[in-house]
């Protein structure tokens, strides 16, 4: 007997807890949704990303000397971490559907808006200390990958001055490294100036003596054993070799 008047109550409870299982559902769902949201929009923060990506700009400025850094290095040291796989909203790296219409701005638009920011691009890469030179390489080099004709500026001295001319940057590297040997002829290197030891050297062409420099040769050491980039060394066997001319 008390069996059977249980039996709609238990009914009743169960249907109830179906209806509170439901509803605790349905708010954890939507917390779920709202908190997916918030986690979306702190992705998206610029300050965010630029706080994050703070480290690795540091971590390249020790490549090379400041301001001496090569498009090439900044992007893989900075840029590339959003263009690299096109992150926020960013034209890719190569991807010339993507950098078509942001070529087409032009050069002078192209660069202010790397200087200054762009919606999602923050100013500069998000890396402060680089100088307005290295990012105009990085923004030549990234759109020189993707079909653009820009120049990169020179590597070396004062922004836009003498210094940026590659026969300055070449006599400084040359007097600062290769004087060590070239002046002297030490070790059998080809001495500066001395026309009759260079012109068998030169005969294969300029790239192909920078090749075989880079490499090293012998007694001649791997660049030299200069350490900076190879656009600075570069210039240094252009002043060594016209020197010889
Ligand atoms: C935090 C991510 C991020 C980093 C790092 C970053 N960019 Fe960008 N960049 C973007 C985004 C996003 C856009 C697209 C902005 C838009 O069109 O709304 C963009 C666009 C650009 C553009 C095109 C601007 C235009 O007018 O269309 C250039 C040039 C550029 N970036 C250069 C650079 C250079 C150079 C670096 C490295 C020094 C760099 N970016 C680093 C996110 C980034
Ligand atoms: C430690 C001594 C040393 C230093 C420092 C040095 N060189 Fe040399 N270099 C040599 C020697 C030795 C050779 C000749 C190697 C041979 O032909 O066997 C040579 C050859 C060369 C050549 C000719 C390569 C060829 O194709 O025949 C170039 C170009 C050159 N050096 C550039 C440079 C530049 C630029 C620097 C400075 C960044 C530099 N060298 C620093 C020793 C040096």
């Amino acid at each position: 007997m008390s069996n059977e008047t249980k039996a709609p109550g238990q009914i009743v409870s169960i249907l109830l807890g179906i209806v509170v299982l439901v509803v605790v559902g349905i708010w954890l769902l939507a917390k779920l949704a709202t908190s997916g949201f918030d986690v979306n929009a702190e992705v998206m923060s610029k300050e965010a990303v630029a706080a994050r990506l703070k480290p690795v700009g540091e971590s390249v400025a020790s490549d090379a000397p400041p301001g001496m850094r090569t498009g090439e290095q900044v992007f893989k040291g900075i840029c590339i971490s959003c263009h690299g796989a096109g992150l926020a909203g960013s034209p890719k790296f190569g991807d010339a559907a993507a950098w078509g219409p942001r070529i087409a701005k032009g050069w002078d638009t192209l660069t202010q808006h790397a200087l200054q920011g762009f919606n999602a691009m923050p100013a500069k890469g998000g890396a402060a200390d680089l100088t307005d030179d290295e990012l105009k390489r990085a923004v030549a080099y990234m759109g020189n990958a993707a079909g653009g004709k820009f120049t990169e500026p020179p590597v070396g001295g004062a922004e836009g001055g003498a210094a940026a001319d590659p026969a300055v940057v070449g006599k400084k590297v040359y007097e600062s490294v290769c004087v060590a040997c070239h002046a002297s002829g030490a070790a059998g290197a080809p001495k500066f100036g001395d026309k009759a030891a260079w012109a068998p050297r030169l005969k294969p062409g300029l790239d192909e003596v920078v090749k075989i420099a880079t490499k090293g040769l012998n007694a001649m050491p791997p660049k030299g054993g200069f350490g900076g980039s190879d656009a600075e060394f570069r210039a240094a066997v252009e002043y060594l070799t016209n020197a010889a001319k």
